[in-house]
């Protein structure tokens, strides 16, 4: 495990400012970062104002200071949002030869020590790193959506990355109040969203076999196991499910129910247009009646709901959000 300190810095640039860039402009500038945001969509600045007023809202139910933000403002390019930034976040499309095109931009603007965060959700850092003049530089940032409330962030080196950069990297994300975990090995996907792959291909599976639909999944996730993992994750529950015989007995019980047909884990279902079609109108009855603004509202605040709890309980994310209230 790399140790590191936490660290403050005043000047930050979010490259990108969609889904993902918007929210970390938010998380940044609540956290008193001045931020320089670069995006050529006519929309950005709309997205950046509407997912901040979002961000404002849940840091106040929350009861984080609202006050003391950062500023921003709307670069005219990327050589200009970075040109005097201590810290760069990257989050384009998911793209390789988006990314390889605006990473060389940013080399070739940026302060040669500045460390680059990238938000890429599964493209590994030393294939960013192969076209790189200052590939040490670069650190894979993989937060989770809200990226102003959910702490986590996997930090990932490629084969150029010193052990002192994913240092520092994770000190200033931890410094804007994030839990940083450094995922040691370099892997395709890195580790959330190669368990969450493995339920999403599960999850098609059970609505291309027209088992369920996909509010009843939703119904299983969001009345069981869903309310069980944002509080203890896999291995604890696991641990709790096994009785006074603890992890060893789980494992006697449900270990050779893996050799059972119960799952499809190694193949997925083609997206054929029916396919498709059927996701998109079962998703649409499900939740079409709100806009995605309103969701995402109603999304944070039953998660400010979960950190008040889990911080009163000194437990799980909620410890995190305590430290960085204390700071
Ligand atoms: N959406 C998620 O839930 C999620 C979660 C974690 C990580 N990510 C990762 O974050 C990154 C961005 O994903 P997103 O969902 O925000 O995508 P998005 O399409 O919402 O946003 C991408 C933004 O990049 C901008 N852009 C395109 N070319 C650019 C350039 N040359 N310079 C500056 N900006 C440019 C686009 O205009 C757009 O606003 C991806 O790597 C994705 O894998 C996404």
């Amino acid at each position: 495990m790399a140790e590191f300190e936490v660290s403050s810095i005043e000047r930050a640039a979010v490259v990108g400012c969609g889904v993902i860039g918007a929210a970390w402009a938010s998380r940044m500038l609540l956290n008193g970062v001045d931020v320089a945001i670069s995006d050529p969509s006519d929309n950005a600045e709309q997205i950046l104002t509407e997912v901040l007023g979002n961000a404002v809202a849940a840091y106040d139910d929350l009861g984080l200071p609202t006050d003391g933000q950062g500023t921003y403002r709307m670069a005219t390019s990327v050589a200009d949002a970075v040109a005097d930034a201590q810290f760069i976040q990257e989050s384009v499309p998911e793209r390789p030869d988006i990314k390889a095109a605006v990473l060389a931009e940013i080399e070739a603007a940026a302060p040669v020590d500045t460390i680059i965060g990238s938000s890429t959700s599964g493209i590994k850092p030393s294939t960013m790193q192969a076209t790189m003049t200052n590939p040490e530089r670069l650190v894979v940032g993989h937060p989770y959506n809200p990226v102003y409330l959910l702490p986590v962030v996997e930090v990932v080196g490629g084969e150029h990355t010193p052990i002192e950069v994913i240092c520092q990297a994770q000190g200033i994300y931890a410094g804007i109040g994030m839990k940083p975990v450094h995922v040691r090995v370099e892997i395709d996907a890195f580790v959330g969203d190669r368990l969450l792959e493995a339920v999403w291909r599960e999850a098609l599976w059970l609505v291309n076999d027209g088992v369920a639909t996909t509010q009843e999944i939703d119904d299983i996730m969001t009345h069981g196991f869903g309310l069980r993992w944002a509080q203890m994750g896999l291995f604890e529950t696991y641990r709790v499910a096994g009785g006074a015989g603890g992890f060893r007995h789980f494992i006697e019980q449900f270990g050779p129910t893996l050799e059972w047909p119960w799952t499809k884990l190694m193949d997925t279902p083609d997206f054929t247009p029916e396919l498709v079609d059927t996701l998109v109108e079962q998703s649409d009855a499900q939740s079409g009646a709100h806009t995605i603004r309103e969701l995402e509202r109603t999304r944070d605040q039953n998660v400010v709901g979960f950190l008040k709890v889990l911080e009163a309980n000194n437990w799980g994310a909620g410890t995190t959000i305590a430290e960085h209230r204390k700071r």
